[in-house]
């Protein structure tokens, strides 16, 4: 069977660099608005009898490149691409995984976002370090459910200083610390986050030491950098030292370079699974995802093993 990879237009460029390493063109297509503003998708090259593997992370404006990435399934779908893949590698709508107690009447949108992508015959998902990995349960199709973490530790481990400490900036985010914190050998500290609103958190107590230490924080995502600019006040207060930041998406919204361009951070490590320029924060690296999801890909396609590229749950 062929492979075909498709680029939504949310981070054609990571497509792109998956393509090269896949050593495929990508198959082109076209989105465009018509004057009502209704989304027009085509796919242009041949992709019947062909694994189609669309790209697509789901990052603002999220529910227009959603809704892209729905067509373009469709319009495989109907062009006879033999199986359909998408590839997301920002899962926008994760964090709207459950009612919280005291509003009944919210959606819980990550399970109807799920529903969408099997409706538009999307027979496979592949993510990146998604908010929650029980998220799995709302897929009924296959989700294979990557991590970026060995690739920003390998970023990470010749720019951290001694006595460096990996912080969850809060309980949701553990498992992922653990991660790293087992990878490069360091100790492990938590703060105990709330969220107030969608903009505004508070960080409360420290599990963990981490006076004279120089903290590494790990998060999935730096969307507003509330809870970044929380975290970093907290463990200032509590006596550690310059902080380094590791995040996988870097959505950088509301604000957010501003507010995080004037604490005392002394590196960002992030991955390109959203499009971002390195021009948006101090001291940013940008570690690619294009090895990681070509080589996710030919093992799909082979279907062979995953192992090691998959995250914890
Ligand atoms: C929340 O639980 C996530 O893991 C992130 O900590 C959070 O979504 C980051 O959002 P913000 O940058 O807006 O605080």
């Amino acid at each position: 069977m062929d492979i075909a990879i498709i680029a939504g237009s949310a981070n054609a460029s990571l497509a792109e660099a998956t393509a090269r390493e896949l050593g495929t063109p990508l198959t082109p297509c076209v989105s465009e608005r018509f004057p009502d503003t209704e989304l027009h998708v085509s796919v242009q090259g041949r992709v019947r009898g062909a694994g189609v593997y669309l790209f697509q992370p789901t990052s603002p404006a999220v529910d227009a490149h959603l809704l892209e990435l729905l067509l373009l399934a469709d319009a495989c779908r109907r062009a006879g691409a033999a199986r359909l893949t998408a590839v997301i590698p920002y899962f926008g709508y994760a964090r709207a995984d459950r009612r919280t107690h005291d509003r009944e009447g919210e959606a819980v949108s990550a399970r109807l976002v799920a529903d969408l992508l099997a409706t538009a015959g999307l027979q496979r998902v592949v993510a990146v370090d998604l908010h929650n990995a029980a998220l799995e349960g709302f897929f009924s199709q296959p989700l294979v459910h990557l991590t970026a973490a060995p690739r920003l530790i390998e970023a990470l481990r010749p720019r951290l200083p001694k006595r460096c400490i990996v912080v969850s900036p809060d309980l949701g985010g553990v498992r992922l610390a653990e991660r790293y914190a087992q990878a490069l050998g360091l100790p492990l500290a938590i703060l105990h986050k709330t969220r107030l609103s969608p903009t505004k958190v508070k960080v409360g107590d420290i599990i963990g030491d981490v006076r004279g230490h120089v903290p590494l924080i790990v998060d999935d995502m730096i969307s507003t950098g509330g809870t970044i600019a929380e975290a970093c006040s907290a463990l200032s207060l509590a006596g550690a030292g310059q902080i380094t930041v590791a995040a996988t998406h870097a959505l950088l919204v509301d604000g957010a370079p501003e507010q995080l361009g004037g604490l005392p951070i002394a590196q960002f490590v992030v991955s390109d699974s959203v499009r971002v320029s390195p021009d948006r924060l101090p001291h940013l690296a940008v570690v690619s995802l294009a090895s990681l999801l070509a080589e996710a890909i030919r093992r799909l396609h082979a279907e062979e093993a995953l192992a090691e590229l998959v995250a914890r749950g």
